[in-house]
């Protein structure tokens, strides 16, 4: 492996081995991979962040992100929790097909949604919808073994018997009895959660760092709430579980994509800020914001290149980009001025982007 890039190294699947798989709920499972002792350090990963996995389906092979639901400082171990999803294709397979010894092919962990340091002091308010705890349980677990934070879960599943992790959240709560503060919305005896309790939650709580993971549905019920609540944006953090687009572009995607090249021909000065520094680089028309960084030799982060992961998101400060394809940005995080950079093609005499922006 020495010799190759950051990207390179965080770009080559590696075939790992499943060591051990657990039945969280009916509908659940955990899968514990096998991290080589060659392999710890690329495979090192923090609280939040995700896997990717490749699976042959059906003569193709799809790909899927699944969060790590293990602690990097409370775990010595790779733990990601699928849950199966009515008609998922790999949500399914992986539940039916993997076991323990099963060999399946892996991503490096990559993802920003994770504690942001320097702000160990704000209390936090976790909104999780079904699997997405899975990240969730990761940071509480790791906020509680590193701060001293005040930390309040507010978790909704369809029943009782549905909710993945009862069992570990509960004697993390009798652990922390002062600090951890666990809220189960249930559908069957609470009603699905809502905006105005979503808001409510968050009033008794402004003052906080807010985390929220789940399906896209759950999400923008809970993002409604925080808005009505008036909670600051830049302490909002989220990462919604879908799966890649996968339909061949229409005619008007393929337009877009090509007025998008033919627009960038007047982009004259790309500025990147990244890790802290500010740098112009060469810009090349038709090329992604991304593709330019990486080819002036920087380092931003990205995993599906695809448009769904929202792993390279970065703010544009100044200018216009046009963006081939977005899965996973909200009107909201667009009106923020976020943007995919694996997707970003320059619009304007002079373009800027922020990675480093919250
Ligand atoms: C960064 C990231 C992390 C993720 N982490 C996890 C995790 O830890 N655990 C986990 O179980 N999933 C997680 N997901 C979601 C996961 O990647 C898949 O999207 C999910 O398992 C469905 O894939 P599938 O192939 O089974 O369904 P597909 O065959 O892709 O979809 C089948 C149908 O289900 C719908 N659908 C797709 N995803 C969802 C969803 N999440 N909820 C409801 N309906 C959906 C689709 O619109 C489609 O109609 C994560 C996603 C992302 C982007
Ligand atoms: S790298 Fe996944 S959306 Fe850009």
């Amino acid at each position: 492996m020495s010799g190759e890039t950051y990207a390179q190294q965080h770009h080559h699947y590696h075939r790992l081995r499943v060591a051990r798989v657990v039945e969280e709920t009916a509908d659940a499972r955990s899968f514990v991979i096998e991290i080589p002792d060659d392999k710890k350090e690329l495979f090192a990963y923090l609280a939040g962040q995700y896997l990717t996995f490749r699976v042959p389906f059906e003569g193709r092979e799809l790909v899927r992100c699944y969060s790590l639901a293990s602690s990097p400082v409370c775990d010595d171990e790779h733990k990601v929790t699928v849950k199966r999803i009515a008609d998922g294709r790999i949500s399914n397979w992986m539940n039916d097909r993997l076991t323990a010894g099963s060999e399946v092919d892996v991503l490096p962990p990559a993802g920003r949604f994770v504690l942001r340091e320097g702000e160990t002091e704000l209390p936090m308010l976790l909104f999780a919808g079904g699997s997405g705890i899975t990240p969730v349980i990761s940071l509480i677990k790791t906020a509680l073994a590193t701060t001293g934070r005040r930390v309040k879960l507010v978790y909704a599943n369809r029943d009782e018997a549905s909710i993945i992790f009862r069992d570990e959240l509960e004697a993390l709560r009798q652990a922390n009895p002062e600090r951890l503060e666990i809220v189960h919305s249930l559908d069957d005896r609470d009603g699905f959660l809502d905006s105005e309790r979503a808001a409510r939650f968050a009033a008794e709580t402004r003052e906080a760092e807010f985390y929220l993971c789940g399906p896209g549905a759950f999400m923008e019920v809970v993002e409604r709430g925080l808005e009505a609540a008036d909670v600051p944006r830049p302490r909002v953090f989220k990462e919604v579980f879908v799966s890649p687009e996968e339909d061949e572009p229409d005619e008007e995607d393929l337009a877009r994509a090509a007025a998008a090249d033919a627009g960038s021909t007047g982009c004259q000065t790309l500025v990147v800020t990244l890790e802290g520094k500010t740098v112009e680089i060469a810009y090349e028309p038709g090329k992604t914001v991304l593709e330019s960084a990486r080819g002036a030799g920087l380092e931003p982060p990205f995993s599906c290149e695809d448009g769904y992961c929202s792993c390279c998101m970065a703010k544009l400060v100044e200018g216009q980009v046009e963006m081939r394809k977005n899965d996973c940005l909200t009107d909201r995080d667009l009106g923020d001025d976020w943007r995919l950079t694996c997707q970003s093609v320059p619009q304007s005499r002079v373009v800027k982007v922020d990675w480093d922006a919250s």
